[in-house]
């Protein structure tokens, strides 16, 4: 049967845009910078103009010494820090795999449930609420798992617990041959993230919130180029995504 077409006669009456005045509270009041601001009202150009192609490979740059990496696949997504964590998991595991997570937070139980969405099978290695992962407990859940992908929280938000040494749990993945995702959403731009070792992982950071960027903007860093089936190769590198880095 065909559905009853839909009648509007008018278009829908909806007011000017015009949103509240908030203080953000992600890591904390973390209101966009105007200089952010500023550049959000800049005239738009179609993304195939010069020089939208001249902007990103200045955005490119920029994230680049952010990210500190000199990996040429660096690069801005339009979306939120979920999208940017399942377009990671979504391209990192596929059905079969294991993927390790942590417990000790929201997010690591987040990273989780993607990974059960690509068709993949969940470990975890345990800390408490309020506490790093112990790298002592990692290498064991490694020994055990041997995961394909393993997911951490550089910055838990949950708990405001940091990582403190992630180059520590990106050696051991890397020796069992896995890829890492790393959360840094709440941490990019804030604190160190152990640089020149970025590109030796895989890690995801939404819009980053430290930067004082609006929401919907992250970036990945994968070692190599994307294949021809639109998903990152299994022997990617690294998919590292933060918030808005704009101006
Ligand atoms: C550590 C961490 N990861 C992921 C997210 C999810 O990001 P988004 O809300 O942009 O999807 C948040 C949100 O606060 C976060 O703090």
């Amino acid at each position: 049967m065909e559905p009853p077409e839909r009648q509007h006669p008018e278009p829908p009456r909806v007011k000017e845009l015009s949103p509240p005045n908030r203080t953000l509270m992600g890591p904390g009041p973390s209101d966009v910078h105007p200089r952010v601001l500023r550049a959000m009202s800049t005239p738009l150009v179609g993304h195939l103009d010069p020089s939208f192609v001249e902007i990103m490979d200045e955005t490119q740059e920029l994230l680049r010494y952010v990210f500190r990496t000199d990996n040429r696949w660096t690069i801005p997504i339009s979306g939120t820090g979920s999208a940017a964590m399942e377009a990671a998991v979504g391209n990192l595991v596929e059905p079969g795999d294991t993927m390790l997570v942590p417990t000790n937070g929201y997010f690591g139980g987040r990273m989780a449930e993607m990974a059960r969405r690509a068709g993949g099978s969940v470990v975890e290695v345990d800390a408490p609420w309020g506490e790093p992962l112990d790298p002592a407990d990692v290498r064991a859940a490694f020994d055990e798992h041997q995961p394909d992908v393993f997911g951490f929280v550089h910055a838990e938000t949950s708990t405001g617990v940091r990582q403190p040494d992630v180059s520590e749990l990106t050696e051991i993945a890397h020796s069992h041959d896995s890829y890492v995702v790393a959360d840094c959403v709440t941490s990019l731009g804030g604190v160190p993230l152990e640089g020149g070792r970025v590109e030796r992982r895989r890690g995801v950071r939404r819009a980053p919130e430290v930067p004082l960027v609006p929401a919907g903007r992250v970036a990945a860093h994968p070692e190599r180029p994307r294949d021809g089936q639109g998903a990152l190769p299994r022997d990617a590198r690294a998919v590292v995504v933060p918030r808005p880095l704009a101006a």
